[in-house]
């Protein structure tokens, strides 16, 4: 399967790497933000807004601030000025909530913050917190589930700039459609989801002087450093965030949130660090959501099967303040062929928290609906669902007018197919069983933006013969520090055990956001420039230091090949250690750095560059005792040269694993009484654990694809959870004969 690739047999590209960190996790010296502890640290915790709609009135903080250990309750009488942040060029500035935290006396969501207790210890602070008696003037909260677009104009602001509500046009959408021998009409809804990482969001303030260190745990300290300097007015250079562990993060850390600025605030305040850790049921209230979506779906077909018209109308709700753009129609222009197709949204303002990024952000939930709508054609046509998507497999990308960078979608569902056996599938509803259960079998595609942020990065070359490369961007668990020791190791011929790697501090140089499936691809090219600079740099030492072995030799004769600085025309045998030339030289090191640009977001593009797959799926089904489980999954994904298999792995088991969440059990409800996230917690939101994880069996084809970098590898983050939940439907479809098209599914559901 593989293509041709010019890989060493030494490099550890594309070989399975265990986590070079791995180490350092399981034996406890990995420190995560709320690990670090510094003298003299005062703790704040939140006091929350208990409605969603309203005004404080008042705030009585004396019985709070007469605690023993209270050091402060700050409001907005007394926290300081805190400036609003706005966004920058490119990749800066970014920020989901753009209110500073108590800018006014509004409450617009349940949980936002009203105060902040300060105290020496966490549990006073909470005593505190929990003394705050607030009054409210309050009105009832519009949480209503059922969306309708609100009188937007044709073109909106959201957090990422300005949008157009008429995503893609071509063609006659509506003429083709109502002239189309075979009809789809369907609206498919997914709910609120919340990002639940194990690691709680936390921050570490500390000023000194006119300089503030952040430990925050973040997917993204360059924009974190950026925000924070305009709402504390300070030069950039002023401010230092270090993430050093992240605890996943699932799109909520990408962007900064409220509680970095209070903690920020009350440590100038005070003059003392101040660390302030979430609590779980704020996390379900103050650092985003998947917002609710509502996506009505038409597809005009011919009775064999070829589509000639596709609609995709999305509504999503956003907080009354913010706006989050849910790119549900991400996909939908390019997936297949088709000549007539339109895409919109429209938004509705709600009393919840900003909504955010989470894992797949649009696309995911957008294929869910139109690849629900495909196997739904299929079943209509009664034509294979695979089959179906062959069909209609396009030669370009009919959205852009451009040809795809790499595309084998058609190869991952032919894979896919054999290795689950699909051709032994019987299409009538509840006509396969095994052991006295009755199966399902569904299936669907998916796609995921690939591109790249803008990268720096340097790279060392040490007379101890180690290497150091650094850059500063984040490992939110999904394996960067192993993907940055494997390129430096790559390019020096240094074993990784020899490569130190340096990421999450802003002192190093800019690196991307751990997002949108997006660090990976943009590191390759800065690192691989770094090393090839560190190496020119040691080449140069070796034709010109006076006692080198080299001294008489032209720069130009010289090359560097498994650590090693070698004459070209002698041969690889001869040939001296980097380091012995080092030390030879009486240098401590050579650095080289490495830059490069951003893909994401070029306005005059080449290609269409994506990322592909396609998700097989059983369920099993026993209606006497009503159980319905995910019992197997295969999966094929077209994601470029996959540098690190092992991990790749796992990152598409783990995502797979969060679509059967997704399908079946989580969703985020609010209180109409209160607004509240009335299940924000671990025992009522629900979300998929190991026992609910079937046998996955993961596919890569493996086509490096070279317009991204060099190495030709696309990101891996998030593709493996789009499709999932389409294809689990049309599996308890395929069981149950219900169509669900509101997640999850319920087991109510499916007794109707
Ligand atoms: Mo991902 S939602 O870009 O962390």
């Amino acid at each position: 399967m593989s293509a041709t690739q010019e890989i060493s047999t030494t490099s550890p590209i594309g070989r399975d790497t265990p986590r070079v960190d791995g180490p350092m996790k399981v034996t406890g010296k990995a420190q995560y933000t709320s690990d670090f502890h510094f003298p003299g640290t005062l703790y704040a915790v939140p006091v929350e807004a208990t409605i969603a709609n309203g005004r404080v009135v008042k705030l009585d903080t004396d019985a709070a601030e007469g605690m023993p250990g209270v050091r402060a309750i700050f409001n907005r009488e007394n926290i300081g000025k805190i400036f609003r942040s706005t966004l920058g060029q490119g990749i800066e500035g970014i920020c989901e909530e753009r209110r500073p935290p108590f800018d006014d006396d509004l409450v617009r969501y349940y949980g936002q913050y009203v105060a902040l207790a300060v105290a020496d210890t966490f549990e006073a602070a909470k005593a505190a917190a929990d003394a705050v008696r607030a009054t409210y003037d309050k009105e009832m909260p519009n949480v209503e589930t059922h969306l309708e677009a609100e009188d937007d104009p044709d073109s909106v602001a959201t957090t990422f700039g300005m949008r157009n509500r008429l995503d893609s046009q071509r063609g006659d959408a509506d003429a083709a459609f109502a002239s189309a021998p075979v009809k789809l009409d369907q609206t498919y809804v997914t709910p609120a989801e919340t990002h639940n990482p194990l690691e709680l969001h936390a921050t570490t303030a500390i000023w000194d002087g006119s300089t503030l260190t952040l430990y925050e745990s973040s997917q993204g300290v360059v924009n974190l450093r950026g925000v924070l300097a305009q709402m504390f007015d300070l030069p950039k250079e002023n401010v230092r965030v270090i993430s050093k562990f992240v605890g996943s993060g699932f799109g909520s850390k990408l962007f900064p949130w409220t509680h970095c600025a209070l903690a920020a605030a009350a440590a100038r305040q005070l003059g003392k660090p101040v660390k302030l850790v979430l609590s779980r049921k704020m996390m379900f209230q103050t650092v985003g959501h998947r917002p609710r979506t509502q996506q009505r779906v038409r597809l005009g077909a011919t009775s064999d099967g070829k589509l000639v018209s596709l609609q995709h109308d999305y509504i999503y709700h956003r907080s009354m303040l913010d706006g989050h753009h849910e790119d549900c129609g991400e996909a939908t222009p390019f997936q297949y062929s088709v000549p007539n197709l339109r895409v919109t949204f429209g938004r509705a303002r709600r009393n919840v928290g900003a909504a955010a990024d989470m894992r797949g952000p649009g696309a995911v939930p957008g294929l869910y609906a139109t690849e629900s709508a495909m196997n739904e054609l299929a079943d209509r046509l009664n034509i294979d669902p695979v089959k179906l998507r062959v069909i209609n497999e396009p030669k370009i990308d009919e959205g852009l007018g451009l040809p795809f960078s790499s595309r084998h979608l058609v190869e991952c569902f032919e894979l896919g197919a054999e290795k689950f056996g699909w051709s032994r599938r019987t299409s009538d509803v509840g006509s396969m069983k095994r052991d006295g259960l009755i199966l399902g079998w569904g299936m669907a595609g998916c796609a995921w933006i690939a591109a790249r942020f803008p990268a720096a990065a340097s790279v060392e070359l040490r007379d101890d013969g180690t290497v150091r490369v650094a850059c500063a961007t984040q490992d939110i668990g999904t394996g960067t520090y192993t993907n940055l020791a494997q390129l430096a190791s790559h390019k020096t011929g240094v074993s990784l055990d020899k490569v130190e790697v340096a990421l999450g501090d802003t002192s190093l140089p800019e690196g991307p956001l751990s997002g949108g499936s997006m660090a990976t691809p943009s590191i390759v090219p800065a690192v691989l420039q770094a090393a090839d600079n560190a190496i020119a740099s040691l080449l140069s030492i070796a034709a010109t230091t006076p006692g080198s072995p080299f001294e008489n030799r032209k720069r130009d004769d010289l090359a560097f090949e498994d650590g090693r600085v070698i004459v070209k025309a002698g041969g690889s045998a001869a040939g001296v250690a980097f380091a012995d030339l080092l030390r030879g030289a009486n240098l401590r090191l050579v650095t080289g750095n490495g830059k490069s640009e951003a893909t994401f977001g070029n306005p005059k593009p080449k290609f269409s560059t994506h990322s592909f797959g396609a998700h097989f799926v059983e369920v099993t089904w026993q209606p006497e005792i009503a159980r319905l489980r995910v019992s197997r999954v295969v999966t094929v994904i077209d994601a470029g040269r996959i540098l690190n298999p092992l991990a790749g792995r796992n990152q598409i088991e783990g995502a797979v694993v969060m679509g059967i969440g997704m399908a079946l059990l989580e969703h985020t409800s609010y209180d109409p009484q209160n607004g509240a996230p009335i299940n924000g917690n671990l025992a009522d939101y629900v979300v998929a654990v190991n026992a609910d994880a079937p046998p996955i069996e993961v596919y890569f084809l493996d086509y490096p694809d070279k317009e991204i970098n060099e190495v030709g590898a696309r990101g891996i983050g998030e593709i493996g959870l789009a499709g999932v939940a389409a294809a689990i439907t049309a599996a308890v479809h395929h069981a149950t004969g219900v169509r669900v098209r509101e997640l999850p599914v319920k087991i109510e559901n499916l007794l109707a």
